[in-house]
């Protein structure tokens, strides 16, 4: 695991706030990961995972210890060595993720103390080029 970015707000994330990573990945990519965590804990309310092997995006939560049901989104529109924008959105509901503007999953949310949702994390084979955060409210 290599840690790209990090980011901690004790007032939470969730719901109501985005965060926009844009970014690359080289030629030889495998997969990276964008995690909304809880407090200091190792929960992991959503985790967003881009297999490039498998041309597909795997999303989970890690909650007391373990992995719970994946979904899969329907489409794989990055490409290695493309730039390419994420945007990861919440409401009271869902987790919703966009890559390049268009919307490819929404995740309901699992960890249901959304205020403890508090730290986003970006790991393994990305180029992280900026990471936006930004309080939208509710839509
Ligand atoms: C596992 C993988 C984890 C995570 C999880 C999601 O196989 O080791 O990193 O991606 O799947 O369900």
């Amino acid at each position: 695991m290599v840690l790209r970015f990090e980011a901690s707000y004790p007032e939470g994330l969730c719901p109501g706030w985005s965060v926009r990573v844009k970014g690359e990945t080289g030629s030889r990519t495998n997969e990276f990961q964008i995690n909304f965590l809880c407090g200091t804990e190792d929960q992991i309310a959503f985790h967003f995972n881009p297999r490039f092997k498998d041309s597909v995006i795997v999303c989970n939560s890690f909650l007391d210890n373990q992995w719970g049901q994946e979904v899969l989104a329907d489409t794989f529109p990055l490409e290695a060595k493309q730039p390419f924008q994420i945007e990861i959105s919440s409401d009271e509901d869902y987790f919703h993720a966009f890559v390049d503007d268009s919307k490819v999953l929404q995740y309901e949310h699992r960890h249901k103390q959304l205020a403890a949702v508090s730290r986003v994390q970006i790991l393994n084979d990305i180029h992280v080029s900026s990471v936006e955060l930004t309080r939208r409210g509710l839509y």
